[in-house]
């Protein structure tokens, strides 16, 4: 089955239409820079333009940067605060003329690393996936299980946000070396160890395709992983998790 995933990022959206049995991008990735200020109308303007350039007619997986429930966001870390209280889903629905299903983009991306990437032979474990991006997003599996919106990127650590200390965002604003920036991510990595006790941590976003500049700064009691799926994970992600809706709905239908 054939779904567009879409992933909504603090720098960009992203979207590629996903083969969801075998999680294989089908398509060119399309990138459309977060239009400034991140304003519901804006970035959902920029969501049609995928599927316009898609030229995608069917469901659409969303990952959003946000706590999202039944498609409604309820916070806004990195994006306009005008989309707390907003139906993400029902918003890209409107400008993409397509069924929306929605959730939030860390949990979307470990639902990809789980199934088809660094996570899958894990099921057995309590899993933390971090997606190292504008924030911190994370999300945590316990055999196979997830549990949403964790939004562990927003621990306090040295009186300040966690994200804005060890996102791979904060790297490139502060100019910090890998080294430096790895001592930032160390600290967190203890922080999630003393909180939650990780079988497995797997490190993800755009950032894991440079693990070899950092990896051998880091050092955790949990196996330590890079994702495998990369920058790929949110939008095959997204699409895995529209499909599992999709599913459920027809089950719901048919009982
Ligand atoms: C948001 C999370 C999101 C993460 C990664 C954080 O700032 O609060 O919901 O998963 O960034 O985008």
């Amino acid at each position: 089955m054939e779904i567009l995933g879409i992933d909504v990022g603090g720098s960009a959206l992203k979207g590629a239409i996903v083969d969801v049995q075998s999680g294989k991008m089908l398509t060119e990735r399309v990138r459309i820079a977060t239009p400034e200020g991140g304003k519901p109308e804006d970035m959902a303007q920029v969501a049609g333009q995928i599927v316009e350039q898609l030229n995608w007619k069917g469901p659409i997986g969303c990952g959003f940067p946000a706590v999202v429930k039944k498609g409604v966001s309820y916070s806004a870390a990195n994006v306009d605060k005008s989309w707390i209280g907003t139906s993400v889903s029902e918003l890209f629905s409107k400008y993409t003329h397509c069924p929306v299903y929605t959730a939030n983009d860390a949990d979307v991306a470990g639902l990809a690393e789980m199934e088809f990437g660094a996570g899958k032979e894990y099921y057995n474990d309590v899993v933390l996936i971090l997606t190292l991006g504008t924030g911190i997003g994370t999300a945590l599996f316990s055999e196979g299980h997830l549990m949403p919106n964790m939004e562990l990127g927003h621990i306090e650590i040295r009186g300040k946000d966690a994200e804005k200390r060890a996102s791979a965002a904060q790297r490139t604003n502060k100019k910090l070396s890998y080294r430096r920036w790895a001592e930032h991510l160390q600290e967190y990595l203890e922080h999630m160890e003393a909180l939650i006790n990780p079988d497995v941590i797997i490190l993800g976003g755009g950032i894991s395709k440079d693990a070899d500049k950092f990896m051998q700064y880091l050092n955790t009691r949990a196996k330590l992983l890079t994702a495998v799926l990369l920058n790929q994970a949110g939008i095959v992600g997204a699409a895995m998790y529209a499909k599992q809706q999709l599913s459920a709905a027809e089950n719901t239908a048919k009982s």
